[in-house]
């Protein structure tokens, strides 16, 4: 959207629980996103083509984020969703995030299976190394998710 280009900042009112499909999709100069408490979920393709977005922080509120929610933002290097619920991935979700080296997952994401296909797919800077899991048996799950999109 061209209307999207100019946009520095994104702040998100009270009282609401979601960021809807598409809210920031194409602002390609904004940097930091500041999600408040209360949101539950992040909405399809709502940070797609942010390619100059360094910085998200997520509520712990936060169950879910959407497919393509952040695919194609270049500029993003580290993800931390530890302290969050999240429960689901959404497809493509950071799809083609291609500095995206770091991924701090949280025991509420339980299970990699066909439902989060493509979630870090063309992240070539991700690598299983890189990947922090509480939870042992996730950390396995990620390894082989992570192998077998390779
Ligand atoms: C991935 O993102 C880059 C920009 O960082 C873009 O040039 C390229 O076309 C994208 N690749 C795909 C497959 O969408």
């Amino acid at each position: 959207m061209e209307s999207m280009v100019q946009v520095t900042n994104a702040v998100f009112l009270l009282n609401i629980t979601t960021v809807g499909d598409r809210a920031c999709m194409d602002a390609s100069i904004l940097v930091v996103v500041d999600i408040p408490e209360g949101i539950t979920s992040i909405g399809k393709s709502s940070f797609n083509c942010c390619s100059s977005l360094k910085e998200i922080k997520f509520p712990k509120s936060l169950r879910s984020i959407g497919g393509a929610s952040f695919c194609d933002c270049s500029g993003l290097e580290e993800v931390n969703l530890l302290h969050t619920n999240v429960h689901k991935l959404g497809e493509s979700a950071f799809y083609n995030c291609t500095s995206l080296r770091e991924m701090k997952i949280p025991d509420s994401l339980q299970t990699f299976n066909d439902d989060y296909g493509g979630v870090f797919e063309d992240c070539s800077k991700l690598v299983p190394s890189n990947i922090y899991v509480n939870n042992p048996c996730d950390s396995e799950a990620v390894v082989a998710y992570l192998r077998s999109i390779q």
